[in-house]
């Protein structure tokens, strides 16, 4: 090849990859500049404040960049009371679906606000609102007096003819009987099953709901538990446990993935007599 001709080659190919370069150096500015773009996300969050009692509730919107805010709803929640509106209240502790505090209908479902992701999509506006059909105590923060006195009322507590001295003896339970309790006591009563059910938005004064049935079956079904009759005696009413009727929202909606709906066909299974509580595999 003439000297003149590679010269002109090398050229050539020392300008493409210059080119390129920039090329690259401007895809890099603006993938930096996108990168550092806010992405701003509107949440529609619900407004009652009981000292302005004669105000409505309303829906209150806040701006949130996504990029300086954790990535679960809870966590835009933290930020709009610390950096926009410290009057915003919600109830919240663990922040890992375990307390059941942060409960709320978001995006019209209730759930955790804890461990619900927001929606990225910038397009759309989150809506939150408290528990459906429970009395309001501020903003975001349901009355759960009733729903306590529910899960009173079933004695969620180890009952025996003749309890034992306690802190000295076993309450021994085989390891099949045991495994009765599994997806029963993990709930953590967040009332998102009792709250999206219409039997009990109707007649939450006299049906127990799914949270506290399925923890009456808790009870029941326990091996060491020995005030079984006396449980089911007090369901033998046509509203406490009849009134499900077997719609499933709450099992639909168990933010741990528990299943009410079931727990609630076995109790009636029981209280109405179809079936018995089998005999414990370990006698105390
Ligand atoms: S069953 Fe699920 S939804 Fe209902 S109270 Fe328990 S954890 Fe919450
Ligand atoms: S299955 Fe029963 S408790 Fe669950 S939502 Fe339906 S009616 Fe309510
Ligand atoms: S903060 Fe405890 S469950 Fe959400």
């Amino acid at each position: 090849m003439a000297a003149a001709t590679e010269g002109l080659l090398v050229r050539t190919c020392k300008l493409s990859l210059s080119q390129t370069r920039n090329v690259h150096q401007t895809a890099a500015v603006c993938a930096a500049a996108a990168d550092t773009a806010p992405k701003i996300k509107t949440f529609a969050v619900y407004r009652w404040n009981p000292d302005v009692p004669e105000k409505k509730p309303f829906l209150q919107e806040y701006q949130v960049d996504l990029k300086k805010c954790g990535p679960m709803v809870l966590d835009a929640l933290i930020k709009i009371k610390n950096e926009i509106d410290s009057t915003l209240t919600f109830r919240r502790s663990c922040r890992e679906g375990i307390c059941g505090s942060c409960a709320m209908n978001i995006g019209g479902v209730n759930t955790l606000a804890c461990i619900s992701k927001i929606d990225t999509d910038l397009s759309n506006k989150t809506k939150i609102y408290p528990l459906p059909h429970m009395y309001v105590v501020k903003d975001l923060v349901p009355d759960m007096t009733n729903f306590y006195r529910q899960y009173a009322s079933i004695q969620p507590y180890l009952q025996k003819k003749n309890p034992k001295p306690m802190g000295q003896e076993q309450n021994l339970q085989s390891v099949n009987d045991r495994k009765k309790l599994d997806g029963l006591y993990e709930c953590i009563l967040c009332a998102c099953c009792s709250t999206s059910c219409p039997s009990y938005w109707w007649n939450s004064d006299k049906y127990l709901g799914p949270a506290a049935l399925m923890q009456a079956y808790r009870w029941v079904i326990d091996s060491r538990d020995e005030a079984t009759q006396e449980r089911l005696d007090k369901l033998k009413d046509p509203f406490s446990v009849f009134r499900c009727h077997t719609i499933l929202n709450c099992t639909k909606t168990c933010p741990k993935g528990l299943n009410p709906g079931k727990a609630i066909a076995e109790m009636k299974k029981l209280v109405s007599g179809v079936e018995k509580k089998p005999a414990p595999e370990l006698s105390n």
